[in-house]
């Protein structure tokens, strides 16, 4: 643990993937502190529902900027585009855009499983080496990340996903060693099973979900108290804990 990232005079921030539940609920905490936003979403229209929605309710300068995580020769122009908006380089940006297949259609079809790996890695890794770039050259700013318990370790139910979400935790942790110096706070989110659009219809095990606002709240309060990584719930640390330290002879047998 380190010191609140959230300390700062700047109250400005990015949130990427802005029209999902989740994300929509992390800028709702963010604007109940005074925070200025961008909400960026390839659903453009939706986000703008959401940012006007933001503004009215907390009273706090909230925009609407389209975006595509895998149009990469757009992130640049983009980052630009919030500079102006904000009229200052933007304190952190938090990273809520994914996309997940369904496993037996990803291994069937390769767009599937390549919109998978474009949208959760190579797209995360496009736009947030120039928001780290951008912070380092100032020395300060924070990057929060929505990776996955997923990514802990791969198993047939969803190991496309779930390689894409490891290669983004991996990441984000070679972020935090890089930006450490520069006093920029990386935070890695591992969420198990949220209440959201992506888990529509898929039966989930109750006592395990988080709801959108459990979710933004536990996410908030790891950034102030300065955490490297926080699972979501709180007991997904333990149970992957477990899942990670089951031998490989026993675990390619299971049916997890
Ligand atoms: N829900 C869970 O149980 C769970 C568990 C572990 C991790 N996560 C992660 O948590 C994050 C938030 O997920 P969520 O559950 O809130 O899912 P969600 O509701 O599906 O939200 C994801 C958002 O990302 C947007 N998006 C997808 N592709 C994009 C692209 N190319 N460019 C820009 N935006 C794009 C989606 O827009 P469209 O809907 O218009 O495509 C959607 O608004 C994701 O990174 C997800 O992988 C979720």
């Amino acid at each position: 643990m380190g010191r609140n990232p959230l300390d700062s005079a700047n109250k400005t921030a990015v949130i990427l993937g802005a029209a999902s539940t989740v994300a929509r609920s992390i800028a709702m905490e963010f604007a109940r502190g005074g925070y200025a936003l961008v909400l960026a979403d390839c659903d453009h229209e939706e986000t703008a529902r959401i940012a006007a929605d933001v503004a009215l309710r907390f009273d706090v300068a909230c925009h609407a900027v389209p975006f595509d995580a895998t149009a990469y020769c757009t992130h640049r122009p983009f980052l630009e585009e919030c500079r102006r908006i904000l009229g200052v380089e933007p304190q952190g940006v938090v990273l809520c855009f994914g996309y997940m297949p369904e496993q037996r259609e990803a291994q069937e079809d390769f767009a599937k499983a390549q919109r998978a790996i474009d949208t959760n890695l190579t797209g995360a890794i496009s736009v947030l080496e120039l928001f780290a770039s951008a912070f380092e050259a100032r020395r300060g700013g924070f990057i929060v990340g929505l990776s996955s318990v997923a990514g802990d370790r791969g198993r047939k139910a969803n190991y496309i996903y779930g390689a894409a979400k490891a290669g983004l935790t991996c990441f984000l942790s070679g972020l935090r060693n890089r930006l450490h110096t520069a006093g920029v706070h990386v935070l890695t989110v591992k969420p198990g099973f949220m209440d959201t659009k992506m888990t529509y219809g898929m039966p989930l095990p109750g006592p395990l979900v988080a709801s959108p606002g459990q979710a933004a709240r536990a996410i908030v309060r790891a950034l102030r108290k300065g955490k490297d990584e926080v699972y979501v719930r709180f007991f997904w640390r333990y149970i992957m804990l477990i899942i990670r330290n089951i031998p490989e002879w026993q675990f390619k047998k299971m049916n997890i």
